[in-house]
């Protein structure tokens, strides 16, 4: 049995999503599960060095994470160049989780230094930004991806399979609801939950640059690409407190409405909300409605209604309701197991790096992404609907 070692740079690794869905439930978990195996013959076997600002940080990650994986603290700089240039051995991969402003840096530096380039979404918060980076990549020859991780939701991928089997018939609408209350901060004992930043556009935050480019992808690999959209913002909530306690003024949306017409003229509508309280199966779900049979995805489970189990309402609001609507799905049963959707996705990417296998995550599939975050923004301020035009 051969085992290959990729060198991965992981870069921003302290955040939020750096530690928790690429370090430990990506990397580090292959790593413990004894690397990624290809057939009888070959095991992949990642081996990573950690990159960022804040040495303890990165110190305390590569000692707590190595340890658990594979017996020894993982490599850690703050030397981003250094690493790119072959200081600390060698690195086929340089992988990005800072923030949205930070990334293009990292990414021009990284394609300087001829690696595969993975990085977190948004690329950019401006399309033609988005586009740059994309074209720079490609034209250097470079193999690269962006993180699509919600296409590998177990909700999702039932969904996928839903439609591959026909029991839609033809799909009507989709409606996702998508959102949880988030904190301020300013409240006595109520901490927030996420990081400020997301709540400043200054700093890259914002619903619709958020949550449009995973939408996009979603509504493009599930149900068809998206022709029009018409999108509406709002700053709910005015003041937040920073992590340093400091209270600061939010500039960016933080809750964001918005319908696109798909091609077949499928209506697809997303409200996306860090202001509401949550009164559903999941913090996403997502309603389907074919003229053969409808569905609800949550992040893991599904509901299903045929149209041979559909009950027959009648409105009247003079006596309680007759049928129990709650009752009347079923759960589309958990035949496989369901991995970590990011972890499903870094297998794919390092697969393809290693073994040239097929990917279609790339950076110019992310701009989409930045896209149509922009036409939403577009649509909203100036209170139209917007065709979303091809990206060359
Ligand atoms: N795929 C998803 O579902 C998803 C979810 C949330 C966030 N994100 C994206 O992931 C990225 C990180 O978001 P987060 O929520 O983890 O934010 P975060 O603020 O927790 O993490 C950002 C990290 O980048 C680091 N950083 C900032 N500037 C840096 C620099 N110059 N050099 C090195 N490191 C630097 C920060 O110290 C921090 O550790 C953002 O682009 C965000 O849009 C993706």
């Amino acid at each position: 049995m051969e085992i290959k070692r990729i060198g991965i740079i992981m870069n921003g690794v302290t955040g939020r999503m750096g530690t928790n869905q690429h370090l430990a439930r990506s990397i580090a978990a292959i790593i413990k599960e004894g690397g990624i195996k290809v057939g009888n013959d070959l095991i992949i076997m990642p081996d990573p060095i950690l990159t960022g600002r804040r040495e303890y940080a990165l110190k305390e990650l590569a000692e707590t994470y190595g340890n658990d994986a594979c017996g020894e603290a993982f490599k850690y700089t703050t030397d981003v160049q250094g690493a790119l240039d072959g200081k600390y051995g060698d690195y086929e991969i340089f992988f990005d989780a800072s923030g949205t402003l930070q990334r293009a840096n990292f990414v021009e530096m990284a394609v300087k230094a001829g690696k595969a380039i993975y990085c977190e979404k948004p690329t950019a918060v401006e399309t033609k930004e988005a586009v740059r980076l994309a074209r720079l990549v490609d034209d250097a020859g470079l193999k690269n991806g962006v993180v699509q991780d919600k296409l590998w939701l177990p909700g999702f991928r039932k969904l996928k399979m839903l439609k591959e089997l026909g029991f839609f018939g033809k799909i009507l609408s989709v409606r996702g609801e998508f959102g949880y209350w988030v904190f301020t901060g300013m409240d006595y004992d109520q901490p927030a939950q996420r990081p400020s930043w997301n709540y400043r556009s200054e700093d890259g935050g914002g619903m619709m640059i958020d949550m449009f480019c995973h939408w996009r992808y979603v509504i493009d690999n599930i149900f068809g690409p998206v022709k029009s959209l018409v999108a509406y913002g709002a700053t709910d909530l005015p003041e937040r407190r920073a992590e340093d306690g400091t209270p600061f003024k939010c500039t960016a949306d933080d809750s964001a409405y918005a319908m696109f017409v798909l091609e077949d003229g499928t209506m697809v509508q997303f409200n996306s909300s860090w202001c509401t309280r949550v009164r559903r199966d999941d913090l996403l779900t997502v309603h389907v409605d074919g003229v053969k049979g409808s569905a609800v995805a949550g992040l893991r489970e599904v509901k299903t209604q045929a149209a041979v189990n559909t009950p027959k309402p009648v409105w009247n609001p003079d006596i309680p309701q007759t049928i129990d609507h709650l009752d009347c799905w079923e759960d589309v049963p958990n035949n496989i197991g369901y991995e970590n959707a990011f972890k499903i996705q870094w297998e794919m990417f390092i697969r393809h790096v290693v073994l040239d296998t097929e990917w279609n995550y790339s950076l110019m599939e992310g701009a989409k992404g930045v896209q149509l975050a922009e036409l939403g923004m577009q649509s909203w301020k100036e209170r139209k609907w917007v065709d979303v035009p091809e990206l060359k």
